[in-house]
């Protein structure tokens, strides 16, 4: 696996892989700490594409002044190997510098869709997402790129970016990986003591009730989001963000539970802002 740090070199390589007929690429954008949940998205692009690149870079833009930048894990030896391991032909690890020229100021925006669910609680952070996303896709010019649907409102906001500024990429989206257990496995579970960390099964317990109840044919969204917050609130150290049904393209709130809706939620366990959903069928 081939490990390059600038813009330039990365659209190199891809000019050269696209020069060639029959040749695709798949870009799996990550901020490293990569666990089993980023090695399913870069097993899914070596199945669907001849070549893959894995990004690796903690954006700065996309935390709030009061987050956990800093101290966000990080472990570029591990990750390496991970991904190499999994076939990853090319790591794109970019400086901030590079990602960020001196003097930056260009932005990519989403009216409405960005200050939605995430958006909401977390100001400026798919503003963060959408334009450090826009500027892999201008460096790699991916032909597919692999986003979990654990971040499911960021699917939202890449999708409508992608139709809004029409780029030639393609989005897939691949299934949320748990622990044998039902947490959904994120870079910030790190930070779980072993007592958050079983506070932290509310969260996909919530979800499991919920699905439960549609299966029975409970269609009210505030049916289903007032099980949702019993169960959270039934853990003392568990403070909820939000809880919410919406539609997954728009995030707009539904009343009704439709196929291919998006239920969410967002919670706090200790210091650490843990999300999970389900898509309702
Ligand atoms: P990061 O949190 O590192 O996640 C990278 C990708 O892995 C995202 O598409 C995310 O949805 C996916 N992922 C994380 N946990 C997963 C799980 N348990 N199962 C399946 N997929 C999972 O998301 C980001 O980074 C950043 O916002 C990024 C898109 C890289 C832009 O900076």
């Amino acid at each position: 696996m081939e490990i390059v740090r600038t813009v330039a070199e990365l659209r190199t390589w891809s000019r050269a892989v696209h020069r060639v007929p029959g040749q695709n690429i798949g870009l799996v954008p990550t901020m490293g700490a990569l666990h089993a949940g980023h090695s399913s998205l870069i097993r899914a692009a070596r199945a669907a594409c001849s070549h893959v690149v894995v990004s690796l870079f903690v954006n700065p833009t996309q935390f709030g002044p009061n987050e956990d930048y800093s101290r966000y894990p990080r472990a570029f030896e591990a990750d390496c190997k991970r991904a190499a391991a999994e076939g990853a032909g090319v790591l794109f690890a970019p400086a901030i510098e590079e990602m960020y020229p001196a003097g930056a100021v260009t932005f990519v925006e989403l009216e409405g869709l960005g200050n939605r669910l995430d958006g909401w609680s977390r100001p400026g952070h798919f503003r963060g997402v959408a334009t450090v996303v826009a500027k892999l896709f201008v460096a790699a010019e991916p032909d597919f790129a692999f986003f979990g649907q654990k971040d499911a409102a960021q699917v939202a906001v890449l999708r409508r970016m992608v139709a809004d500024l029409r780029f030639e990429t393609e989005i897939v989206v691949c299934p949320i990986v748990r622990d044998a257990d039902g947490l959904a496995l994120s870079s910030r579970n790190a930070y779980l003591s072993a007592e958050q960390r079983t506070d932290a099964l509310a969260l996909s317990r919530a979800l499991r009730e919920v699905e439960f109840l549609v299966a029975q044919r409970e269609r009210r969204s505030q049916a289903l989001i007032d099980t949702a917050h019993r169960i959270l609130a039934s853990v003392v150290d568990l403070r909820i963000d939000y809880v919410a049904l919406v539609e997954w393209a728009t995030l707009e709130p539904l009343e009704t539970a439709v196929p291919g809706a998006l239920f969410a939620i967002a919670a706090w366990v200790g210091g650490t802002r843990l999300i999970d959903n389900t898509i309702l069928s």
